[in-house]
């Protein structure tokens, strides 16, 4: 079937694409930058035009040329930060809103995008328990409120034209060339693999972790499904610390110089408790251990540094 990704240079998108592409879909990319180097130099696999998903006409002229069954929507101001209110919500909002109004105008069958654990706001706001996909958002950020607002926008082309669209809220999606939005537990294990010193605020910061391939196979899976249950899925992922992380890398990488300004962070974390067992049941994921998924990213890294791989524990 045809797919067309928007946002497919980043740093899911090419994940993505190669998992579509190796599925046998036909598919093609769409972003601002169409060149962007992917990681490792492994070819994205698929075409990327370029447009601009703030503009209509782009949006609505590449679903008219790719004519696609599904439609995806990952481009974000994601890290952004709150300094460019403007620029970013034209980017969040209006982006997403083009991807939805040109999916309804061309007949695309199902949309799916990404929204993020970072509606929830901070765990402290649920106390010890999980959260799941119907508990009240308190996310505050520019980020979080523009994440709400692609959902209340979802319910309403859903409800006004019976249109098929689901979101994914991933968690921190971590990978060895994550850059933007939240990078200490990325940090923690590529400068360590390249021998560098890390050091960052707080050891007892939780982060709910999924590798951008974990990630990549959900958003594959949800995009491909015919009839998904629900509106809206968690993609969970693995609870930790990042002094617990920096101990797993430790295992691997002994002389690895992490260090932390305070032993505190975690009643000023974000949602890191969650339920995603809708995802698990309806799509049949589940993730590979922590421990895995870190030595894949240091061998990784070191791969790319021309450094000796690193072996289990
Ligand atoms: N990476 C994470 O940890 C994480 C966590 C939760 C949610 N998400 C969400 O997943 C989605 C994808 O995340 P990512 O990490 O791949 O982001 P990314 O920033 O790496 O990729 C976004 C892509 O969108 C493109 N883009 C930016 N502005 C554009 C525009 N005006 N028109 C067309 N393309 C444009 C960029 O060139 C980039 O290739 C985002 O919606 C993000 O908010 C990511």
């Amino acid at each position: 079937m045809s797919v067309l990704v928007i946002g497919a240079t980043g740093f899911i998108g090419p994940r993505l694409i190669r998992r579509l592409v190796a599925r046998g879909e036909a598919v093609v990319g769409m972003d601002l930058n169409p060149g962007a180097a992917p990681f490792g130099d492994v070819p994205i696999g698929a075409p990327v035009v370029r447009g601009d998903v703030t503009q209509f006409e782009d949006v609505m002229r590449t679903v008219l040329d790719v004519k696609p069954e599904r439609l995806i929507n990952l481009a974000y101001g994601l890290g952004a930060g709150e300094g460019n209110p403007h620029q970013v919500m034209r980017l969040d909002i209006l982006g997403m809103d083009n991807c939805f109004e040109a999916a309804r105008l061309g007949g695309v069958k199902r949309v799916v995008y990404a929204s993020s654990i970072a509606v929830s706001g901070q765990q402290s706001h649920f106390g010890d328990r999980l959260v799941n996909e119907d508990d009240p958002t308190h996310g505050t950020s520019q980020y979080a409120m523009h994440k709400i607002f692609n959902e209340f926008q979802a319910r309403k082309y859903i409800k006004n034209y019976g249109m098929s669209i689901t979101g994914v809220r991933p968690a921190n999606v971590t990978g060895p060339d994550k850059v933007r939005g939240s990078v200490d537990h990325v940090q923690i294990m590529v400068d360590a693999a390249r021998g560098r010193p890390v050091h960052l605020p707080s050891k007892g910061l939780m982060r709910l972790m999924i590798h951008v391939e974990d990630i990549a196979e959900v958003f594959t899976r949800v995009l491909l499904a015919d009839a998904p249950r629900h509106p809206l899925y968690n993609s969970g992922g693995i609870p930790v610390s990042l002094g617990e992380l920096a101990d797993i890398v430790r295992g691997f990488l002994p002389d690895a110089q992490i260090t932390f300004g305070q032993e505190g962070g975690r009643e000023e974390s974000g949602n890191y408790l969650v339920d995603w067992s809708r995802l698990a049941k309806e799509f049949g994921i589940e993730y590979p251990g922590l421990h895995t998924r870190v030595l894949e990213v240091i061998n990784e890294v070191r791969q790319q540094e021309g450094l000796p791989p690193v072996t289990g524990r």
